[in-house]
């Protein structure tokens, strides 16, 4: 069994994918999530925050770790330079992130795994949401132009966590929306969607993805990779403790 340590960040792009992804490979090996501030929030909006708990179970090494919950210094990253994991993913990694990583700056729970996990050379494998230009989809948002301000508005009374609200044009609170979509088809005028974007990569986030290549970071190209390429990892179960 590989011990993984998987760190999600605040990236749309490639989430659901991922957290599919990570669900085969738990199947085989044991994954201790590292959620950023901003992927909680994100997983959220998409309806994937529970899923974290089918992934990792909660028994040791297989525990949920939200940065909300642990403080500035992330005590449990110390694992990585304890060699208590095999490898380090970072699946999606927000151009944020990757930039932070590049140079160097370990302030959020996933950047400071990073960190430790290059300095104790724990493998780390890396999904840039900006690895290549792609289409992404938005969490659920109203359309103004369809919205019609019904009096009585059932998407409104419905959602399960009063994230809808406006007397006039209504509007979604994405801090409070967990992505269920239930309100999407009680809306009458269909004002309720969830757009797709086209998402350009900018020349910066190239540049900071080979920066972590050239310093022996695994980059992956797509979420399909993620189970081979966790196979495909030299593990390395010497010890890390000096006397
Ligand atoms: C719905 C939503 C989707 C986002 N998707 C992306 C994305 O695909 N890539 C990205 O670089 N940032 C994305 N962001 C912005 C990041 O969440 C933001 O830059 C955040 O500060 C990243 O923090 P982190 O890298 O610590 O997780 C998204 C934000 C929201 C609200």
């Amino acid at each position: 069994m590989r011990r993984v340590a998987w760190g999600i960040t605040g990236g749309g792009q490639h989430l659901a994918e991922s957290v599919e992804a990570m669900r085969k490979v738990a199947a085989l090996h044991s994954v201790c999530t590292f959620v950023s501030r901003a992927g909680e929030e994100v997983l959220r909006m998409y309806g994937l925050l529970d899923r974290l708990h089918e992934i990792s179970r909660g028994s040791y090494l297989e525990e949920v770790f939200l940065e909300s919950e642990s403080g500035s210094s992330f005590p449990m990253t110390g694992r990585l330079m304890l060699g208590r994991f095999d490898m380090l993913l970072i699946a999606p990694a927000t151009s944020n992130t990757v930039a932070k990583i590049a140079c160097g700056i370990a302030d959020t729970i996933v950047t400071n795994a990073a960190a430790l996990a290059e300095k104790a050379e724990v493998p780390v494998l890396v999904l840039p949401t900006d690895v290549r230009e792609a289409v992404t989809r938005a969490p659920y948002a109203v359309n103004r132009e369809l919205c019609e301000a019904c009096e009585i508005c059932p998407p409104q009374k419905a959602c399960p966590r009063g994230a809808i609200s406006g007397d006039e044009i209504r509007s979604i609170d994405l801090m409070l929306c967990d992505g269920c979509g239930t309100c999407l088809p009680l809306c009458s005028t269909g004002a309720i969607d969830a757009v797709r974007m086209n998402v350009r990569r900018r020349s910066i986030d190239i540049r900071n993805i080979e920066i972590l290549r050239e310093r022996g970071y695994v980059i992956l190209e797509s979420p399909e990779e993620i189970p081979v390429a966790v196979e495909r990892v030299k593990i390395n179960r010497g010890m890390q403790r000096t006397e």
